[in-house]
């Protein structure tokens, strides 16, 4: 009898781990509202307390935490807290500070990089020091003059794509631009950067299986950075994690053939000067250990990554709003009859950037077109940094996304028109419109490809618009405005992409 009056006198496991998980909570929403060195900082309560707040509005409102940050700053002001450890500021003429050059040191958030899924990749290195030593090897290697030296491969994987357009005129068939332009993408940063292509634009369907696995690979690394420990693709077999997403075998089949041609380099004695990004990457100036196989392989993954999708929204967002504009694209034909009398006689890029008009349609896509639309958070490891009345502790993640920078009223009046001539303008004004053009972000981790990216959008843009004609097809703004934040921009739940029909 005594046992069992014990028994019921003493609380039980259950209640101890309750009690424990109250305490735990309550201390932890005590100490990041009161105590936290980010308290001060104005923003929603619910946001300091927890990062259940963006996830709800990622995912019960469908991935439109983009949309509430900017709502924060419109009650707030232009400095957020918008999470417990993250900072957001909506001030374009700080972004510079934020996104810094050299010598100011900048690391990534280290929550943010697992998203890539590519541990041994650039993009993922957290630390300032070490992302230095490994892009002193690439740069050159995405260079002008190495661009230029490479131009018959970029105009080549173009010239595929118009084939399979004027296929498609004799069919009748509708093109869907999002996937023919990552095609083409795809193939013109695997013909640059591995010396062969992985013919992308042979598969009939534009290999849409891999670009919806890449995506849907990116929005669930998204997703676990709300809990990583929850990350259970790292943890089962690969047979398993196929079985439950059949798209990942596209994305592993793809990185076995990039893993087969490291292996082929790596075997190589005879080094074929920067052939490849795989020779520059085992040049003998570089530490034995940044040359192992899945340091390469992801490296060579991130390339077709990064350089297939974001250039091709930015062609499909200009293609659309050039076919949606009637007299934008005849001062746009206009210009380029003028500067190529003969239709099938392309100019080569370093003379197609002189042409002002394709200049302006060119940084008017990049500005709607945004690149990522995600936040992208950098880290000053040793300095407070001021803007405004606030001082940001070091070593806060903080951000600006593109989105607030390109849609700002004050520096583009009617941020929503597609305007080619606002560039003209501001030049003609000796204003430094350009500045505010924050695709490719700024400073020491801005995109290492963003002049390749260039090249490809002067000379497929030229291409396209001065030897076809199109159409488009049952296609309307909803089908190419940001409307939700899956990590690169999407458009509106249902929305099946840009389609044409070549004339
Ligand atoms: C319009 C086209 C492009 C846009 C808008 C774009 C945008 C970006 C952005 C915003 C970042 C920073 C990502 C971060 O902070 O985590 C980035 C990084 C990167 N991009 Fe691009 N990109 C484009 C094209 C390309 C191309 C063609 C390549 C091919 C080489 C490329 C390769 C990379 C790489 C390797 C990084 C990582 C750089 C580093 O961490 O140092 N991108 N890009």
């Amino acid at each position: 009898m005594s046992t069992t009056v014990m028994g019921s006198s003493m609380p039980s496991y259950v209640q101890i781990s309750c009690v424990a998980l109250l305490a735990y909570i309550l201390s932890t929403i005590v100490y990041r509202l009161y105590l936290h060195p980010l308290h001060n900082f104005p923003g929603p309560k619910l946001a300091a307390i927890s990062t259940l707040y963006e996830l709800y509005f990622q995912y019960v409102r469908d991935r439109d935490f983009t949309f509430e940050v900017e709502r924060m700053h419109q009650k707030y002001g232009p400095v957020v807290r918008i999470n417990p450890r993250e900072i957001h500021i909506a001030d374009p003429d700080f972004y510079e500070q934020i996104y810094a050059r050299g010598p100011n040191k900048r690391n990534k958030d280290r929550k943010f990089v697992p998203i890539f899924a590519a541990p041994h990749a650039i993009i993922a290195a957290v630390d300032h020091d070490l992302h230095k030593t490994r892009a002193r090897v690439m740069r050159s290697y995405f260079s002008q003059q190495s661009i230029r030296k490479r131009e018959p491969a970029i105009t080549s994987c173009i010239e595929k794509l118009l084939k399979r357009f004027e296929d498609a005129r004799e069919t009748g068939e509708c093109i869907t631009l999002n996937n023919a332009f990552n095609a083409m993408t795809g193939d013109i940063i695997t013909s640059y950067a591995y010396g062969r292509d992985l013919r992308f634009l042979d598969d009939p369907e534009f290999k849409l299986k891999w670009k919806d696995a890449v995506s849907g690979a990116l929005q669930a690394g998204v997703f676990f950075r709300f809990f990583p420990l929850l990350d259970v693709f790292k943890i089962m077999p690969e047979w398993l994690v196929i079985a439950l997403n059949p798209g990942v075998a596209e994305i592993l089949y793809i990185k076995d053939l990039i893993r087969e041609q490291v292996r082929e380099r790596l075997a190589t004695k005879t080094k074929e000067v920067e052939a490849t990004i795989f020779d520059a990457l085992i040049d003998p100036s570089v530490p034995p250990e940044y040359k192992t196989l899945d340091r390469l392989t992801d490296e060579g993954h991130i390339f077709l990554i990064g350089g297939s999708e974001t250039t091709a929204n930015t062609l499909t967002t200009i293609t659309f709003h050039l076919l949606s504009n009637p007299p934008i694209w005849a001062r746009f034909r206009e210009e380029l009859q003028n500067a190529m009398p003969v239709g099938d006689k392309i100019l080569p890029w370093s003379e197609l950037e002189q042409l002002p008009f394709l200049h302006g349609v060119i940084k008017e896509g990049l500005r709607l077109a945004m690149g990522v639309s995600s936040r992208l958070p950098r880290v000053a490891p040793n300095e407070n940094l001021q803007c405004g009345d606030w001082i940001i502790p070091a070593g806060t993640p903080m951000s600006t996304m593109t989105y607030m920078v390109h849609m700002n009223p004050s520096i583009f009046p009617n941020p929503e028109k597609f305007d080619p001539e606002r560039w003209i303008t501001a030049s003609k004004r000796g204003q430094n419109l350009e500045r505010y053009l924050v695709s490719f972000t700024r400073g020491t981790r801005e995109c290492i490809g963003f002049r390749l990216a260039y090249s490809e959008l002067y000379l497929t843009t030229a291409t396209l618009f001065r030897k076809l004609d199109m159409e488009l097809y049952e296609t309307t703004d909803k089908d190419c405005r940001f409307s939700r934040d899956c990590f690169f921009p999407g458009p509106k739940r249902g929305s099946k992409g840009v389609r044409v029909i070549i004339k």
